[in-house]
């Protein structure tokens, strides 16, 4: 870039708009009004040939592209997970941007490498997990389970690493476990068959007694059970698997006990909630996700280990273009994953967990947590709808007291109204409303009003007035 002062009134022109973002982005529709492939037919088929002044192309930005954007930083994002990137994420961002270091080595950067081991550490201590837990980050934890299940594979057979996969190996998940799992098992080799999908209880947790029947069954037939994936928070209805079981049973069987614990691992900073980290000290991988509910922005995702050989053996594979002089004495992250360049994810882990320290961010997390046990109780005290889950963390899973049919039509109309913005899932045949909270502006006023255009959406659709929006 030839002129930094057209960049300098630039940067500026974008922290004033980020900054108004922030303030007001409560007015703003959540879900935008656009059809698939809109926004493509009104952009130039190609390149531009010669560069454009900064001012037209954010002038652009905001005339164009924020229009057709789904706003995920909306306090009335309830969709999937609700995440949150916070003020001194965004700044952490856009130095890391700025610097563009490369944390592949220490050497490539060390402070990147050294900040990632200091932030990773102070959390690791706020989730109460003892010094012998290695921490990486990664960019998401779909890349991460994929790591870990390689990793256990390495634990269960190391000749896997230069003969290939071994006929056999098995990973069991639950029905609810997130499909990141059994993806990972696809794109390793395991094989779509050799992942079991152990049935849950009426509460969506994994049954242990039928996992420890899988893995009996599986031994009998000459299988190498490989992994167990429980979860901390899952993602249909956020059960808590019940991990001290399965550790019992992970010992007993010698087999790589990993938990996803994605989203509902940063609620265990708060202390009257850590009890759902219970028996996590006995696994030998653990992810959580700060993109989700820890304030920082998409993407960064935490792997812990007690075995952080095991994972370097399973990934590890050095150039001579790569040696460096203190390999020796300093972690270099390249050799834990897949990835050889990595983004400087630790400098907004490090804006955040400063800016709010340990008691703010147990503040926003409490009042997430309070407020998903508003909602809930909003839906008990209706005759018109009734909870689908229990409600352990921050999602709120309900329906209207009608067929499928009707709550498809809720949410779309919910959804169309750009008020507020749901997702689904399906629980036992039954079309469920997710009702995620999360994000670091959502009030009690925003659950209210939100439950109250629920109720009035529902009592139009009861009363038989024609759909207003097709589809989901
Ligand atoms: C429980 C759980 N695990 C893993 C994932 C995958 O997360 P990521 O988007 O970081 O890959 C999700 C996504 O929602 C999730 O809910």
């Amino acid at each position: 870039m030839g002129n930094l002062d057209e960049f300098r009134r630039a940067a500026h022109a974008h922290a004033d708009w980020i900054t108004d973002y922030f303030e007001h982005v409560r007015e703003l529709r959540v879900v935008p009004k656009v059809e698939p492939g809109e926004l493509t037919a009104s952009l130039p088929h190609s390149a531009p040939e010669h560069g454009e002044p900064l001012e037209n192309i954010f002038s652009d930005f905001q005339s164009s592209i924020f229009p057709a954007l789904t706003l995920w930083n909306h306090p009335r994002f309830f969709a999937w997970f609700s995440v949150s990137s916070s003020p001194p994420s965004v700044l952490a961002d856009f130095l890391a941007a700025t610097v563009n270091v490369n944390a592949m080595l220490w050497k490539s950067s060390p402070a990147a490498t050294e900040l990632e081991e200091v932030t990773l550490n102070w959390l690791r201590q706020w989730l109460e997990l003892d010094d012998q837990h290695f921490g990486i980050i990664y960019d998401t934890a779909s890349v991460g389970v994929m790591q870990a299940i390689g990793a256990a594979r390495e634990f269960a057979d190391p000749s896997c690493r230069t003969e290939g996969m071994r006929p056999g190996l098995t990973i069991y998940v639950s029905e609810h476990t997130h499909s990141s799992s059994e993806k990972a098992a696809i794109t390793l080799g395991f094989g779509q068959n050799n992942v079991r999908k152990i049935p849950v209880d009426d509460q969506f947790r994994m049954r242990a007694d039928l996992l420890e029947e899988a893995i009996q069954a599986d031994i009998a037939a000459g299988r190498k059970p490989c992994c167990i994936v429980a979860s901390i928070g899952s993602t249909s209805t956020t059960a808590i698997d019940p991990v001290p079981e399965i550790a019992n049973i992970a010992e007993r069987y010698n087999v790589w006990l990993h938990v996803d614990a994605a989203y509902g691992g940063p609620a265990a900073v708060v202390p009257e909630m850590r009890h759902i980290l219970k028996g996590v000290e006995r696994a030998h991988s653990l992810i959580l996700n700060p993109h989700k509910w820890l304030y920082v922005s998409i993407d960064c995702s935490v792997l812990y280990t007690r075995f952080p050989e095991v994972l370097r053996r399973a990934s590890s594979l050095s150039a001579e273009y790569l040696r460096t002089a203190e390999d020796e004495h300093v972690v270099n992250y390249m050799d834990y994953g897949v990835q050889l360049g990595r983004r400087f994810r630790a400098l907004k882990l490090w804006y955040v967990f400063r800016y709010y320290g340990r008691q703010g961010i147990i503040v926003m997390l409490r009042e997430a947590l309070r407020l998903a046990q508003v909602l809930k109780s909003l839906v008990e005290e209706s005759d018109q709808f009734e909870l689908a889950a229990p409600v352990p963390l921050s999602l709120v899973c309900f329906r209207l007291r009608a067929d499928n049919a009707a709550n498809e039509r809720l949410l779309a109309e919910i959804n169309a109204s750009g008020k507020a913005f749901l997702s689904h899932t399906v629980l036992n045949g039954r079309f469920i409303l997710r009702f995620a909270i999360g994000n670091f502006q959502t009030t009690e006023q925003d659950i209210r009003e939100t439950w109250n255009l629920i109720v009035e959406t529902a009592e139009r659709i009861k009363a038989g007035e024609p759909a207003t929006v097709a589809g989901r």
